[in-house]
């Protein structure tokens, strides 16, 4: 399970993270004015400017529904454009709190409940995170704004690419997206101070924990199929530790490489 040769790792660095909060944070603030028109903000230094919506967005206040209420996360939502990691056909549902297909079977996950998992994980500036299940890319557009290196695995390579595309449009070049196995991990590049698991099983993976740095969060879908639950665990003496259960939840499987495809 490598990287295959499309995909390209180098990442945002904490001062462009910082700088690219600084924009995002002008754009939410609600007392400021710029936000009756439309703006142009971007999420990395890399990237252009995009003509954005207002912070009023249904994404953003979904999230706030959710219980989210990090103003980091709520900008980052803010600035990323879910419609441009759906199919071109369901972009005008794209602010719908809901999940959308994207082929393969697969589905990009309802963003209230991104944003929630996201809020879990009390992500920094500085950390190093792994995704597992890129789908199309949103949520690892969230992390872009977020952190300040974000790899992210997808067992399905058309879905890698598709991403990758995605990412790439939007200014998010410095995400390293893998076509693989992500049960496998990422051990190249780890430690990680954080991991996402964007398809459930009915436990983590063996072996991720090694490749968390000690005290370093996990949070994934967990159970049998209809019944699980967003979990967010904490690496401590290499074990995973439950810290706390978010929310019941349902996603597509996590499968690992050497099962039938889903
Ligand atoms: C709910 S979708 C991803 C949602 C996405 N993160 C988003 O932004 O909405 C879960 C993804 O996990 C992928 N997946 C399932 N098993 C996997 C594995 N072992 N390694 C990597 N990706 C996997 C699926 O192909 C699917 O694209």
């Amino acid at each position: 399970m490598s990287g295959s040769g499309w995909s390209r790792s180098r990442f945002l660095g904490g001062t462009a993270a910082a700088r690219r909060c600084e924009l995002l944070r002008a754009f939410v603030d609600p007392s400021a004015h710029a936000l009756a028109l439309p703006v142009f903000v971007g999420c990395s230094r890399h990237t252009w400017g995009m003509r954005r919506r207002r912070t009023d967005q249904p994404l953003v206040e979904a999230a706030r529904r959710a219980g989210v209420d990090d103003p980091r996360i709520l900008e980052a939502m803010a600035a990323v454009p879910r419609e441009r990691f759906v199919p071109p056909d369901d972009r005008k549902r794209a602010t719908d709190d809901r999940p959308i297909s994207i082929g393969q079977g697969q589905t990009t996950s309802q963003p209230s409940l991104i944003a929630a998992m996201l809020d879990a994980l009390e992500l920094t500036d500085s950390d190093k995170v792994l995704e597992i299940g890129t789908g199309f890319g949103y949520q690892t557009a969230l992390l872009a704004c977020l952190v300040a290196e974000v790899h992210s695995i997808e067992r399905h390579e058309g879905l890698a690419l598709q991403a990758k595309r995605n990412l790439d449009v939007c200014g998010f070049d410095r995400v390293n997206v893998v076509a693989g196995d992500g049960t496998r991990g990422l051990p190249e590049h780890a430690p990680f101070d954080a991991m996402v698991i964007a398809a459930a099983a009915e436990r983590v993976p063996d072996g991720l924990v090694e490749q968390l740095v000690e005290g370093g969060r996990l949070i994934a879908p967990v159970g049998a199929s209809g019944m699980q639950a967003a979990i967010l665990y904490r690496a401590e003496r290499g074990q995973l530790v439950a810290v706390r259960e978010l929310m019941g939840v349902r996603f597509v499987p996590l499968v690992a490489g050497d099962e039938p495809p889903a």
